[in-house]
């Protein structure tokens, strides 16, 4: 079926928002060392421009990968860990989790009981996007950045089967009718 991509968060909005959450964690964590663990894959972007923004010292990046989606745009509900914690990394250690975007909460769920098995000495989570619409598993985000709609968006690491997320800015996933539309995803660019 063919597709466009929509503008819905330029490069400017992301940088703005990245450079406040950085502002905050620095604030929270005056001095502490940090053990970052990102999602993958959709916060491999986030997570390489909030740990260049934040001043604090940081212990270690880890990185965790779950799947939830497949090639759909809605979550599968079931999490898969496809690559897991290295507890000794995180145990006894000042923990932010980051994602790209809670949606169900259900991955976030797995990935904070994950974490929780590794005993932290803290875990707080830092989410870059909120799509509170399709929560159905409560999670607390301690850092958002930005609140989105429930729609389906792609690109500054988010995908949609894979595709897209090499996109600098934020685009919203828009269905067209059996005419594919060929070139328009180049001038999304
Ligand atoms: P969950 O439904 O909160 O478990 O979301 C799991 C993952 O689905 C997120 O970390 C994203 O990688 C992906 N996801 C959720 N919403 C979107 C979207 O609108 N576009 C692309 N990926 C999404
Ligand atoms: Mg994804």
């Amino acid at each position: 079926m063919g597709y466009s991509l929509v503008p819905y968060i330029s490069q400017a909005e992301i940088a703005a928002a990245v450079q406040q959450l950085a502002k905050q964690i620095d604030q929270d964590y005056a001095g502490q060392s940090l053990v970052i663990v990102a999602v993958l894959k959709g916060a491999f972007v986030f997570v390489a421009d909030l740990v260049r923004q934040l001043r604090s010292p940081i212990q270690r990046i880890e990185l965790l990968r779950l799947s939830s989606y497949g090639a759909a745009t809605t979550s599968s509900g079931q999490v898969q860990v496809l690559v897991g914690l290295d507890a000794a990394a995180i145990a006894q250690q000042p923990v932010l989790l980051v994602e790209d975007i809670v949606d169900t909460g259900r991955s976030t769920a797995v990935a904070l009981n994950l974490l929780r098995d590794c005993y932290p000495a803290s875990v707080k989570l830092c989410s870059l996007l909120d799509k509170p619409a399709r929560r159905t598993t409560p999670v607390q985000i301690d850092y958002l950045g930005i609140t989105v709609e429930d729609r389906f968006i792609v690109g500054y690491g988010l995908d949609w089967n894979e595709r897209h997320r090499e996109l600098p800015a934020i685009y919203a996933v828009k269905q067209e009718s059996a005419t594919a539309v060929e070139g328009r995803l180049d001038s999304a660019k």
